[in-house]
C-alpha cells in the first residue's frame, strides 16, 4: 500500500517521500537512490531506539556496508549544540565520510538535529528522513528546515537541508502517546483550513477511524499532508512568500507556548492558535459567525484545547509582537482564513484584534465561577 509524491524543485524532482506501514521497503528505495553500498550513521532518540531502531538497522544491513546507530536523550532540551557536537564527534569514531549518509529516525528533535549535522558533516552528506511521529509525518520530515535551539532562541541555528529521502511508516504511530497523536493533528486540521476543504471535510468524515488508527486512513490522512507541504515546498522552498501561510495558527500558538513555559504541546498551542485567528477572520469579516464555531468545535473531538487557564493577553500580545518569524519591517504578519481552505496574509491586524482573540481562548477565574 506504499504511496510516493516527488517533491520537485525548478520543475527537477529532488527527493521521495515514501509513505507506507513498515520499514519493509526501505532497502529497495535506498538502492533506487543510488546510496547502495554505503555506511549510514543513524541518529534516534532514547525513546524511539528500543522501539524501532533494531527493525531499522536490519533493513538497512541488506544494503549498506555498515549501520552505526546513535541515540540521544529524547525531547527538546536535547535540541542543542552540545548534542550536535556529541553526533559529530561519534560520526568521525565511526569513519563517516563524504560517500556516506545519515538516517535520522524520531520525531521532529531527531530530525532537525540529524538533517542539521548531515548538513554540515563534511560540508553536507545526504541524510534519510524516518519520521516516527505525527508530527515529524505531517511537517518536520519534509521541507528541509533543519537546526537546533540556540540560548533562548528556538531553531536560531540551522540550515536548509533537502533529504535525499523520505521513508514514513505509519505504523509507528500505534506506539506515540495519545496526547503527543493528538497535538499532531492539530497540523494535519491547519493544512484543511489554509488550503484544501475537501480534505478537512474527510477529516471530519473520518474521525473514528483516525481516533482507532485505522491503517489506510492513517496513510491517506498522511499522504494529503505531505502533498500539501509538498506543494507550498516547491512553490516557495525558502519562505520567501506563500510558506508563510503554514504558519497559520502559530502566531498566537507560539506565543501561549512561551507564555506557558512549554508544558502544553506544540500542536496544542496551534490549536489555539487557530482557532484565535479563525476569531479574528471572523471580526474582519471574512468568516462568518457560523464558520468561526464550526472551525473552534471541530477541535474538540480531536483532542485538542479550544480554551486554556490564565492568560495573561497583554503578555501574549508582547510575546506575538516580539516573535520574530512572524515579524517583518511593516509589522507581525498574520494569517487569517477567507474561508475554510482558503489563508491569505494579512499585515493589518490591531493590537485590538489581537487582545479579542486572546480573550476569546482565555479560561479565567470569572468562566469557572460561571
Ligand atoms: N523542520 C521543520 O520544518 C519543523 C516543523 C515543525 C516542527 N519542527 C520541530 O519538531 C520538534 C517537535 O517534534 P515532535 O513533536 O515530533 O517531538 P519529539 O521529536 O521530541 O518527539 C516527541 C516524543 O515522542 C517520542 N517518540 C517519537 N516517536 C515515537 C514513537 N513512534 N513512539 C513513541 N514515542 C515516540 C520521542 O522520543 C519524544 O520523547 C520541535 O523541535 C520543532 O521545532 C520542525
Ligand atoms: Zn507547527
Amino acid at each position: 500500500m506504499a504511496e510516493v509524491l516527488t517533491v520537485n524543485m525548478n520543475r527537477k524532482p529532488v527527493y521521495d517521500i515514501q509513505i507506507t506501514d513498515s520499514f519493509d521497503e526501505l532497502s529497495e528505495k535506498i538502492k533506487s537512490i543510488g546510496l547502495e553500498g554505503r555506511k549510514t550513521f543513524v541518529i534516534t532518540d532514547d525513546t524511539v531506539e528500543p522501539l524501532y531502531a533494531d527493525p531499522l538497522k536490519q533493513e538497512l544491513a541488506k544494503v549498506c556496508s555498515e549501520v552505526t546507530v546513535y541515540a540521544f536523550k529524547a525531547g527538546e532540551k536535547s535540541k542543542n549544540l552540545d548534542t550536535v557536537r556529541d553526533i559529530l564527534r561519534a560520526m568521525v569514531e565511526a569513519h563517516i565520510n563524504r560517500s556516506d549518509f545519515v538516517t535520522a529516525l524520531g520525531g521532529g528533535v531527531v530530525g532537525d538535529v540529524a538533517g542539521f549535522c548531515a548538513s554540515i558533516f563534511m560540508r553536507g552528506i545526504p541524510v534519510v528522513q524516518v519520521p516516527t511521529t505525527l508530527l515529524a509525518q505531517v511537517d518536520s520530515s519534509v521541507g528541509g528546515k533543519t537546526g537546533v535551539d540556540f540560548d533562548d532562541f528556538k531553531n536560531m541555528v540551522g540550515a536548509f537541508k533537502m533529504p535525499a529521502l523520505v521513508y514514513i511508516n505509519t505504523s509507528t504511530l500505534n506506539s506515540l502517546p495519545g496526547r503527543l497523536f493528538y497535538a499532531g493533528m492539530g497540523e494535519v486540521l491547519k493544512y484543511g483550513l489554509i488550503m484544501d476543504a475537501s480534505f478537512y471535510e474527510w477529516l471530519i468524515d473520518h474521525m473514528y477511524e483516525i481516533h482507532d488508527k485505522d491503517k489506510a486512513v492513517l496513510n491517506e490522512m498522511v499522504l494529503t499532508c505531505c502533498s500539501c507541504k509538498q506543494k507550498i515546498v516547491e512553490r516557495d522552498p525558502f519562505e520567501t512568500g506563500d510558506r508563510a501561510l503554514l504558519n497559520f495558527g502559530h502566531t498566537i500558538g507560539h506565543a501561549i507556548e512561551k507564555y506557558k513555559g512549554f508544558e502544553l504541546l506544540h500542536g496544542e498551542c496551534v490549536a489555539l492558535g487557530c482557532v484565535a485567528a479563525a476569531f479574528i477572520s471572523w471580526k474582519k469579516d471574512k468568516l462568518s459567525m457560523d464558520e468561526f464555531y464550526e472551525i473552534r468545535d471541530m477541535f474538540v473531538p480531536f483532542n485538542l484545547p479550544i480554551s486554556v487557564d490564565d492568560l495573561d493577553p497583554e503578555k501574549i500580545l508582547e510575546l506575538t509582537r516580539s516573535d520574530k518569524k512572524n515579524t517583518t519591517d511593516e509589522g507581525v504578519r498574520f494569517i487569517l482564513l477567507k474561508k475554510v481552505g482558503k489563508a491569505y496574509i494579512d499585515k493589518n491586524v490591531s493590537d485590538d484584534e489581537i487582545l479579542a482573540a486572546i480573550e476569546e481562548i482565555n479560561f479565567t477565574e470569572e468562566d469557572r465561577k460561571a
